[in-house]
C-alpha cells in the first residue's frame, strides 16, 4: 500500500493497494484524512457533483441537480453551450491577463456571482454561511434568497461581503414588501426579483422520493436518510442538537415556519397575477441596485429597463421552472443588443465550466451567476468545497483567456466565438466591447 508520488503534482494523493502474488497495484478509494487538501480530490464541478452525490441522501440530491419535468431544458442548457466553439488567436502575448471587471460601480477579481438558491443550508449544516464566506472570500457577491435558512442579518454579520437578497413576490404582497424593507436595513446592496415562477413548477422526481415542502416523514425518505450517515450526523443532527429543525428565517415572524410545518400559509403562495407595475412599486421602495431575474425575451428586458431595473439576469432557473424554455445563453446576443447600453447583464443557468463564463462574456454579459455547481461544492466540503468550487472557475477562466490569446474580460467580444447560425446574427450587432 502506498502514495503514487506523480499524482501529488496534481494537488492530490491517490493511495495503492498493491496485490502481493503479482506485484500490481490498485487504486484504492481515499479515506479522508488524506483528502485534506485544498483541491479535496476534486479537478472539475463534475468532480464536485459527484462527491455531493455520494453524500447527500438521494432525495436532496435529485431536488438540487434535476431539473423540470422531462428535462429538457436541463440538458439544453448545456448543449447551447457545446454548440458555440472558440476561436482562439495565436502568437499573443497573453502574461499580464486579469479577470477582473467592474459590477455595479465596485472591482471584483471574478466575473461571476451566486445565484439564490436557498438550498446551502441543506447541503451542509450552516451551508448558507458557509457559500457566503467562501464568495466574501473571493470577492464577488452572495444572493441570499428567501427561501433560505439563515437570517440575513446573521449572513450580513458572519459572512460579510457584497451581499444581494432574492425577493419572491406572495400572494400577499405586503409580505415580500416587508422581506425587501428588511434587508434594506440589513444593509443588503442588491435586490433580486424573481419573475419567472407565477406558480410553482412541476418536478416529479421530488414527488416520487417524497421530498416535498414542507419535509414530510415516510418509510422511503426515511430509508435515504438513514443510507446517508455522513448527512444525517453531519448536517440533521447537528441542527436538531444546536438550533433545531431549520426554518425559513427569512420570512415574516406571523409566518415563519419550519422547513417541516405545515403548510407553509396561504399568504406564501406565489403571486400569478404580478405586473411590471410590481415591478416599479419595488423600484420606489429599493433604492440601491435592483436586479430582474428570470428574463428570456428581448422585449421583457427593455421593459425592465423602462421600471427603472439597474439589471436583467437572463435565466430559465437553471431548467427547473417551464421545461422547454430556451437556454439562457441563446438569447443573451438579442438581450444584449436590447438594453445593453442601457443596464447590466447577467446570465446564469448551466454553467459548470470556465469556458462556459468565457462564451457568455465573449456575447456581451457583464457577469454570470452560479448555481448548483456551488452547492455541489458547499454539499462535498462546507466553505472550502465552496471555495473549491470558485477556484475551479477562476483557474479555468484564467486558463481560457490564455488560451484564447485574450488578456481580459473587457477584451472579449464575439469575434472570439463561432456561433450557430441562430446566434450569429444578433451577436454580430450586440455591443463591441
Ligand atoms: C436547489 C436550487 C434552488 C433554487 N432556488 C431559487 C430561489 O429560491 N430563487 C431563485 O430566484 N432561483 C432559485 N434557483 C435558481 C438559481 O438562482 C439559478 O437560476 C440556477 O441555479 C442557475 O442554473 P445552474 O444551477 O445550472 O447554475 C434555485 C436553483 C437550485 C439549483
Amino acid at each position: 500500500m502506498g502514495f503514487d508520488p506523480p499524482m501529488r503534482a496534481h494537488g492530490g494523493y491517490a493511495l495503492f493497494v498493491r496485490d502481493s502474488t503479482n506485484g500490481t497495484a490498485s487504486p484504492m478509494a481515499l479515506p479522508e484524512a488524506y483528502m485534506k487538501d485544498n483541491t479535496l480530490g476534486a479537478y472539475s464541478i463534475a468532480d464536485l457533483r459527484e462527491i455531493a452525490r455520494r453524500r447527500l441522501p438521494k432525495g436532496i440530491f435529485e431536488f438540487v441537480d434535476r431539473g423540470a419535468e422531462d428535462e429538457v431544458s436541463l440538458r439544453n442548457n448545456r448543449a447551447a453551450f457545446e454548440r458555440i466553439k472558440l476561436k482562439p488567436r495565436v502568437l499573443v502575448d497573453v502574461s499580464q491577463r486579469s479577470q477582473e471587471i467592474t459590477l455595479f460601480g465596485h472591482q471584483q477579481k471574478m466575473p461571476i456571482a451566486i445565484a439564490p438558491t436557498g438550498a446551502a443550508g441543506i447541503m451542509w449544516h450552516e451551508g448558507e454561511i458557509a457559500l457566503a464566506r467562501a464568495a466574501a472570500a473571493a470577492g464577488i457577491p452572495f444572493t441570499l434568497a428567501t427561501t433560505s435558512m439563515t437570517a440575513m442579518e446573521k449572513i450580513v454579520k458572519q459572512a460579510g461581503g457584497r451581499l444581494w437578497f432574492q425577493l419572491y413576490m406572495y400572494a400577499d404582497r405586503s409580505l415580500s414588501h416587508a422581506i425587501a424593507e428588511r434587508a434594506k436595513s440589513a444593509g443588503f446592496e442588491g435586490l433580486v426579483v424573481t419573475v419567472d415562477s407565477p406558480v410553482f413548477s412541476n418536478r416529479e422526481y421530488n414527488l416520487r422520493n417524497n421530498f416535498t415542502i414542507p419535509l414530510s416523514y415516510t418509510l422511503r425518505n426515511t430509508t435515504d436518510v438513514l443510507t446517508h450517515p455522513r448527512w444525517l450526523l453531519g448536517v440533521l443532527m447537528r441542527y436538531l442538537l444546536t438550533t433545531g429543525m431549520p426554518r425559513y428565517e427569512n420570512y415574516p415572524a406571523e409566518v415563519k415556519s419550519r422547513i417541516t410545518a405545515q403548510p407553509m400559509g396561504r399568504a406564501l403562495k406565489l403571486n400569478d397575477a404580478l405586473t411590471w407595475d410590481d415591478v416599479r412599486v419595488l423600484r420606489k421602495l429599493w433604492p440601491r441596485t435592483l436586479m430582474v431575474k428570470g428574463i428570456l425575451r428581448p422585449q421583457d428586458a427593455v421593459l425592465a429597463a423602462d421600471c427603472g431595473a439597474d439589471a436583467v439576469i437572463i435565466s430559465n432557473h437553471g431548467g427547473r421552472v417551464v421545461d422547454g424554455a430556451m437556454a439562457p445563453v441563446e438569447v443573451l446576443p438579442k438581450v444584449v443588443a436590447a438594453v445593453g447600453k442601457r443596464i447590466t447583464v447577467m446570465v446564469d443557468s448551466g454553467f459548470r465550466r470556465g469556458s462556459d463564463v468565457i462564451k457568455a462574456l465573449a456575447l456581451g454579459a457583464n457577469a454570470v451567476l452560479i448555481g448548483r455547481s456551488t452547492l455541489y461544492g458547499t454539499a462535498a466540503a462546507g466553505e472550502a468545497g465552496a471555495a473549491r468550487a470558485i477556484a475551479l472557475f477562476r483557474e479555468e477562466i484564467d486558463r481560457v483567456l490564455a488560451l484564447l490569446g485574450c488578456r481580459g474580460i473587457s477584451a472579449l467580444n464575439p469575434d472570439y466565438l463561432a456561433l450557430p447560425p441562430a446566434m450569429s446574427d444578433a451577436a454580430s450587432v450586440s455591443i463591441m466591447r
